[in-house]
């Protein structure tokens, strides 16, 4: 593989984190080209628990080139927290194995705070919202009032587009929310002085990752949440603001569609969702807190308690085909360990009408009902396992049944957050 695509095929936190980290062993460069910090990449290696928000999982791997494309919306002041949290850790993190794009958009504190008012704002159709101000530095950009992370490195052009930008924000923040505006020369030399800190990582990453892709290196795309968050096809409004899929890259990474050689989604073995809107399979007390339990279903970015629910293979299955996907990954199988049965959401009712497929035009995916079929489950540990065949026969029935459900291969399994806990299926190449 010279080119692949690995990203998330529910609603976020499938274990991308991950994967992402143990293909990152087999490839040069990896590349982040959507959502900001609003996601929580977690990897474990040996017992120790890293978790990513904007660097890219491919970063514990010495040699490898991380890059946040011009698609990803960046707050660099998590990022730089993010950099010393793992120098202090004694992970390498320089200007050559951390590349920054000068086209991605800066998350501003007014975007953050505008983040949280606008919530409080919607009331009851409130989105649940990372907080991290995504939403808000993604609608500057497509209204082009955003700033870019090069427009941190020339002082004067920032003053310039900050006091245009800040003046609405303090205009919205003071007489439409009721809250105290921003001081222009406080936000203006905090950004100056970020932005110094990051001219060392920033550069033309677009060009950077073709020129290696055409140079015969190895390319990972890294997905951050999932494909049912995804602006366009996903649960709107519901969703985050970017393209999370396969869709994201060509525009997020500055990379050609037609150069995407391969592509994996990631799906749990079950189904988590953080945050409101629909979510067809969830499971009210107490099978969704057991797998709650089970999983330690807390988010890595904000701390809150997932929605858990049982596997959606409408869903999924939908995800894999909008991606082109060649192959799923499926994660966390582990935590249904000692389900005396294991149940799947295989069709949906909708208006009295049942369907295979899922509908994406539907204006209220929350009208739609799960039909569940059910298999019994297996009370074996998984967490040792890294054979296919030393799988309880139930669990592999399970999984065979996932791959008939979504229709493509199951190309590797994960049995615990550790990077070892792996069990590599057929076609997955993992040298
Ligand atoms: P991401 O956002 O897709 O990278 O996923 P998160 O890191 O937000 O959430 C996945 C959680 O599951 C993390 O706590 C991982 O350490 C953990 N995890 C990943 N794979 C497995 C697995 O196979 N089994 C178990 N039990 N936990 C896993
Ligand atoms: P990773 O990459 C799970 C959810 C939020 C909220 C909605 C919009 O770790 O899988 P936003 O802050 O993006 O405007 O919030 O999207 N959300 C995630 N849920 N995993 C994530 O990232 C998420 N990033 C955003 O909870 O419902
Ligand atoms: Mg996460």
């Amino acid at each position: 593989m010279s080119s692949v695509s690995v990203f998330g095929a529910q609603w976020g936190d499938e274990g991308k984190g991950k994967i992402i980290d143990l293909l990152s062993q087999d490839v040069d460069v990896v590349v982040r080209y959507q959502g900001g910090a609003n996601a929580g990449h977690t990897v474990v290696v040996g017992g120790q628990k890293y978790v990513l928000h904007l660097i890219p999982s491919g970063i514990l791997h010495a040699g490898r080139v991380n890059v946040i494309g011009n698609g990803v919306a960046v707050d660099p002041a998590k990022l730089l927290e993010e950099i010393d949290g793992l120098l202090e850790r004694g992970v390498e993190v320089n200007g050559e194995n951390l590349r920054l794009s000068s086209n991605a958009q800066v998350i501003f504190e007014h975007h953050k705070l505008m983040d949280r008012y606008s919530e409080r704002w919607r009331g009851d159709g409130r989105i649940g919202t990372t907080g991290r101000g995504i939403g808000p530095s993604y609608a500057d950009k497509a209204a082009r009032t955003g700033l870019r992370i090069g427009d941190l490195l020339e002082p004067d052009h920032c003053a310039n587009r900050l006091r245009a930008a800040l003046a609405e924000k303090n205009a919205l923040m003071e007489k439409v929310h009721g809250e105290s505006g921003l001081d222009f020369d406080e936000q203006l030399a905090i950004y100056l002085a970020l932005g110094k800190r990051l001219a060392p990582f920033v550069g033309d990453t677009g060009a950077e990752v073709r020129r290696a892709y055409n140079a015969g290196k190895r390319v990972l795309f890294e997905g951050a949440q999932g494909v049912m968050l995804d602006i366009d096809h996903g649960t709107y409004p519901f969703v985050t603001s970017s393209n999370t899929g396969t869709n994201g890259i060509p525009a997020g990474a500055g990379f050609p569609a037609k150069q995407i050689e391969t592509a994996y989604g990631i799906a749990k073995a079950y189904c988590t969702r953080v945050g409101e809107g629909p979510f067809p399979s969830e499971q009210a007390d107490p099978i969704g807190k057991r797998i709650r339990d089970a999983g330690n279903e807390y988010g890595a970015t904000t701390g809150r308690p997932r929605r858990c629910g049982w596997f959606d293979a409408v869903a999924v299955r939908y995800g894999l085909e909008l991606c082109g996907a060649d192959g799923l990954v499926v994660t966390n199988l582990d935590v249904l360990s000692g389900f005396e049965e294991i149940s799947v959401a295989t069709r949906y009712r909708v208006g009295g009408e049942e369907r295979e497929d899922y509908p994406a035009d539907l204006v209220d995916l929350g009208s739609v009902q799960a039909i569940y079929e059910s298999r019994p489950g297996w009370t074996e540990d998984l967490t040792a396992v890294r054979k296919y065949e030393d799988l309880p026969q139930r669990a592999r029935d399970y999984v065979e049944w996932l791959e008939q459900l979504v229709g493509v291969p199951i190309v590797l399994l994960s049995v615990g957050p550790d990077r070892e806990q792996v069990i590599p299926r057929g076609l997955f190449v993992a040298s």
